[in-house]
């Protein structure tokens, strides 16, 4: 078995693309398996941000193939800015390959999106607005294009037909098509699209995958946004758990390795939905500011609150985890008390099982706080020679979830890490 699976276990931004990058030059194949340009991952390049929206987060090394699977949708025009900008940093693009059933995001997507948001009023998703609702309705809807009709005859009659069913849907709302612009913008991605390496993407892994080489899935968004198990209706409309690497690769479930799941030493969200550890005061402003916890897509402000480990628990068996990440535990470093969420109180009833409808009801959540170390930690990379405050915190976390963290990251650089216990060698 050689393909490891990576993903978020929180609502997203969890550090997934540092994480990735940083075990990148132990595969072979780094593989994006759904979401799209709703994603944004951050990476630390020679000191700056890039953040990557499509592209999979093993893109800056050299001996490593980047597949975009068919589980994914791609906006052209978001694809087409991000392929410019990463071989603007001298990046030979010769090592991605798309998967012909990728599915694309037209424009009359994103204004879909939109026009569904704004008729949902005070109960909008909070969605990026890149159009990946609309995108994948028409996926299951058996509507949508994919990146291989690009290279047939009659692609352009498709997309027009396709326009026009999205027109229909777009006067319902009472929202015009007026797309010229932006229509010209999308077809120079297409354009650009065209020239890049177009396969069958399930055959080029399954084939790396029996020549022995490692493959890691790189997930987007995070397990609490899951279509099925997220906190429906706030959620995005892509399984983001780790069985979905299966589909949205075309990877068998018995060649699935390791599940390296990620979560932040707190908890953030973007956009709306029940969030039960939210800190609103001073404390959650204090999270926001030191975490720089602005959306890396949208820019918009990220909720803040400790972490949760109900929930955490709940992302733990639907993922099937065998490796936990601890991310950005150094933005804890100045607190004397840390909190976290070990019980849900719903109704007067003490639980640690996530309902159903978590959307809908009123949860108070039980929050035991912890003694925090209060120093930097930035310089330490060797587990032992840390504070006992922090080895409380992990060992807190790991004994409530029952999986033990491999590496804890604590800055946003590739090599600030503290390897914990080695992964196991691939
Ligand atoms: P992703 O979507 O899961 O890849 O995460 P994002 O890139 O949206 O958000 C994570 C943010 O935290 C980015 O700005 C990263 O540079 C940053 N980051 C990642 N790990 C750490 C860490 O351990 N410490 C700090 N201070 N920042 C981190
Ligand atoms: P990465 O991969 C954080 C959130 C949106 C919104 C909901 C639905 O960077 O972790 P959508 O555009 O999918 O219709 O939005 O999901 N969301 C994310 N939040 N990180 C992401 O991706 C997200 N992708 C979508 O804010 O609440
Ligand atoms: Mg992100």
């Amino acid at each position: 078995m050689a393909v490891d699976v990576l993903l978020g276990l929180q609502w997203g931004d969890e550090g997934k693309g540092k994480i990735v990058d940083y075990l990148a030059n132990q595969y072979d194949v780094v593989a994006r398996f759904q979401g799209g340009p709703n994603a944004g991952h951050t990476l630390k390049i020679n000191g700056e941000n890039f953040v990557l929206h499509t592209i999979p987060s093993g893109i800056f090394h050299e001996n490593v193939t980047n597949i975009i699977g068919n589980g994914v949708v791609i906006d052209p025009i978001v694809f087409k800015k991000e392929i410019e900008k990463v071989r603007a940093l001298g990046v030979d693009t010769g090592n991605l390959m798309i998967s012909n059933r990728a599915q694309l995001i037209l424009p009359t997507h994103k204004q879909l999106d939109a026009a569904s948001e704004n008729k949902k009023g005070k109960a909008k998703i909070g969605s990026t607005l890149r159009g990946i609702g609309p995108a994948y309705m028409d996926k299951t809807g058996r509507n949508g294009l994919r990146v291989g009709d690009i290279l047939t005859n009659n692609f352009k009659e498709r997309y027009q037909a396709l326009k026009l069913k999205h027109a229909t849907l777009l006067e319902l709302y009472g929202q015009e098509t007026d797309i010229t612009e932006i229509e010209k913008e999308w077809f120079e991605g297409i354009e650009l699209l065209s020239t890049l390496n177009i396969v069958s993407a399930e055959y080029v892994i399954n084939e790396f995958i029996s020549e022995g080489k490692n493959v890691l899935a790189e997930g987007a968004q995070g397990t609490m946004l899951d279509i099925d198990f997220g906190t429906y209706p706030f959620v995005t409309s892509s399984n983001t758990i780790s069985s979905s690497a299966c589909i949205g690769l075309g990877i068998p479930p018995t060649q699935i390795r390791e599940v390296i799941g990620i979560t932040k030493a707190y908890c953030t969200r973007v956009g709306s939905g029940p969030f039960p550890t939210e800190l609103t005061g001073e404390t959650g402003d204090f999270l926001r500011q030191k975490g720089g916890e602005f959306g890396a897509t949208t820019g918009r402000p990220r909720r803040c609150g400790w972490i949760d480990l109900p929930a955490l628990r709940y992302s733990s068996i639907l993922n099937g985890l065998t490796q936990l990440v601890i991310t950005k535990i150094d933005i804890l470093n100045e607190f004397e008390e840390i909190g976290i969420c070990t019980e849900y109180n719903i109704d007067g009833n003490l639980t640690t099982e996530l309902p159903y409808d978590l959307a809908e009801r009123n949860i108070t959540p039980v929050v035991k706080m912890l003694k925090g170390w209060n120093q930097p930690i930035n310089q330490i990379h060797n587990y032992e020679e840390l504070p006992m405050e922090f080895i409380n915190l992990v060992e807190s976390i790991e004994n409530y979830i029952g999986v033990k963290a491999s590496i804890i990251s604590n800055g946003p650089h590739r090599e600030e890490l503290i390897l914990k216990a080695q992964p196991e060698a691939v």
